[in-house]
Parts: C-alpha cells; sequence; structure tokens
C-alpha cells in the first residue's frame, strides 16, 4: 500500500530538483494533511472517489480547496483544518443548527460534523435543481465534490470575474436562489459574489455549509443580506436592482410556507 503522502501528492518526489516547489508542497502538507487527514484522503482515494491530488486552488483559515483528478475528470476536494482555531467565525446560527443535530464534544467532532453538513446540504440542493459543486463522498474533515471550472481553468469568484452580462446574470441568480428557498426551503446565510462562482456565463453558489431552514427565526434577515451583496455588485455593474423586488422574486416572501411539491 502506498503512503498516505504520496497518494495526496503523487509527483513531489519527483520534484526533486525543484526545490522551491518542494519547500511549499511540504509546507501545504504539513498544514493540511495531518497524518489522520493523509488516512482519509487515502481511504477514500481506495473508495475510487478520486485517484491523486494536484494542486491547491486555494487556501484560507478554515481550510483549503485542492484539484483532484479521477480519470478524464476533475474533482474539487476541500479538507478542513481541524484545530481550535479553525470555527472561530462560524456564525451562531449554523453553530446552533449542529448543535441541534449531533452531540458534539470538542473541535475536532464539530469539524467533522461541519464536512458532512456541508455535503447533507449540497445533496439537497443539487437535487432541488440549484446549481451547486455535485457532492461525492465525504470522510472525516475531507469532503469530495465536482469541480467547477471556466473553458479549463478553476472558474473564478463572481467578484473577480468579468461578467459580460450582468442582467442574465441577474436572472441566473434570481433563477438558482429561487430554486434554494422555495425548492429547498434553505438560506444560504453566507452568500456573496466571494461564495458564488462564475463559470461558463452562469452562477454557481458555493460554501453552503452554514445554510438554514426557511423557517427559522433568522432566515428573513439572513436573505436580505445574501440579497443585499448580490445588489451591490449589480449596481457597480450598472444593474439596478431593487431590494424588494429581488426579495419577492427569489421567493423571500414566502419564508416559512410549506414546501413545494
Ligand atoms: N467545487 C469547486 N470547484 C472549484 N473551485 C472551488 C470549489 N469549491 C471551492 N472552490 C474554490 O475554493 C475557494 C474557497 O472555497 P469555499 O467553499 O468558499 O471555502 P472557504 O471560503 O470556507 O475557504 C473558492 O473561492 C473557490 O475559488
Ligand atoms: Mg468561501
Amino acid at each position: 500500500m502506498p503512503r498516505p503522502e504520496d497518494v495526496v501528492f503523487p509527483r513531489r518526489r519527483e520534484r526533486t530538483e525543484d526545490r522551491t516547489k518542494e519547500t511549499a508542497q511540504r509546507k501545504l502538507l504539513d498544514e493540511f494533511f495531518d497524518h489522520a487527514t493523509l488516512l482519509a484522503v487515502s481511504r477514500l482515494v481506495n473508495q475510487g472517489l478520486f485517484e491523486s491530488i494536484d494542486f491547491p486552488v486555494s487556501t484560507g483559515k478554515e481550510g483549503g480547496v485542492f484539484r483532484a483528478t479521477r480519470g478524464a475528470e476533475f474533482r474539487a476536494v476541500k479538507v478542513y483544518r481541524i484545530g481550535n482555531t479553525t470555527f472561530r467565525h462560524l456564525p451562531a446560527h449554523a453553530l446552533e443548527q449542529l448543535r441541534q443535530q449531533t452531540s458534539v464534544r470538542n473541535y475536532g467532532g464539530l469539524v467533522i460534523a461541519w464536512t458532512r453538513r456541508e455535503h447533507t446540504i449540497l445533496g439537497r440542493l443539487t437535487e432541488a435543481g440549484v446549481r451547486v459543486p455535485r457532492p461525492y463522498g465525504h470522510l472525516r474533515n475531507v469532503l469530495v465534490m465536482e469541480y467547477i471550472d471556466d473553458a479549463g481553468a478553476a472558474a473564478p469568484r463572481l467578484r473577480d470575474a468579468l461578467v459580460a452580462d450582468p442582467r442574465a446574470l441577474y436572472d441566473d441568480l434570481v433563477e438558482q436562489i429561487g430554486r434554494m428557498v422555495r425548492r429547498a426551503r434553505l438560506v444560504h446565510g453566507d452568500l456573496s459574489p466571494y461564495n458564488t462562482l462564475y463559470s461558463d456565463g452562469h452562477a454557481v453558489l458555493i460554501d453552503v455549509a452554514q445554510a438554514i431552514p426557511t423557517d427559522h427565526p433568522q432566515a428573513p434577515a439572513l436573505l436580505a443580506r445574501d440579497l443585499e451583496n448580490f445588489a451591490k455588485f449589480f449596481r457597480r455593474r450598472g444593474v439596478e436592482v431593487a431590494p424588494s423586488e429581488f426579495l419577492r422574486a427569489v421567493g423571500g416572501d414566502t419564508l416559512g410556507a410549506p414546501t413545494e411539491a
């Protein structure tokens, strides 16, 4: 059986000629892939979810997202850091949701429950027809999902994207958020041009773990904030978006009503 670190970075050993890369990769490896995480990754490889991890797409305080390969396909692997600094920024409403669902005794358990939660919510959104990365599996603090690209390269965040037709994008977002609210009965709660990818002219919503049910007391306020983040973005691009119209268009006036069949 190969060593877990060789599974995670299969090309690492060939790169001895490139000391800089080697050092950078080792640093990443130490930061994200502690022994237990490496074991989780190699189990996911054994389950056939992907074959190797290629490179980091994004590294942040709470975790990193890596591109992985499976046959001719790419996948995204999100690794949450296990450590007590990880979840300092979690919104209270999300933590409270998690506590209702799982008995979490320590930070490690919290991170694992959070990873599972993101997987579950991605599944629910996929079923509701919302454009999000399709979830493929999870283990411990590692989540495997569809890799969102834009003309072959990693999709940019909407924040950084060159949007050809902002009006069409607004309509697209109304449709995606509308399905999320009306069909999945969820409010994202951290939606913004940072947590939206721009893929071949379409919006793809990501980073969904803190989503809450539409009948949650805080849902209306969170939805209003989510929409305002986009309204600002569109205003800067010359599309005037009225908050009340945006809210009505996504079904925000139906929060708490029974699920649409
Ligand atoms: N499925 C995906 N496909 C391609 N890139 C992704 C995917 N998921 C996340 N990313 C990239 O990783 C970044 C961070 O992902 P995100 O889920 O927002 O995590 P966090 O904000 O918690 O670090 C995104 O801005 C995006 O660039
Ligand atoms: Mg994010």
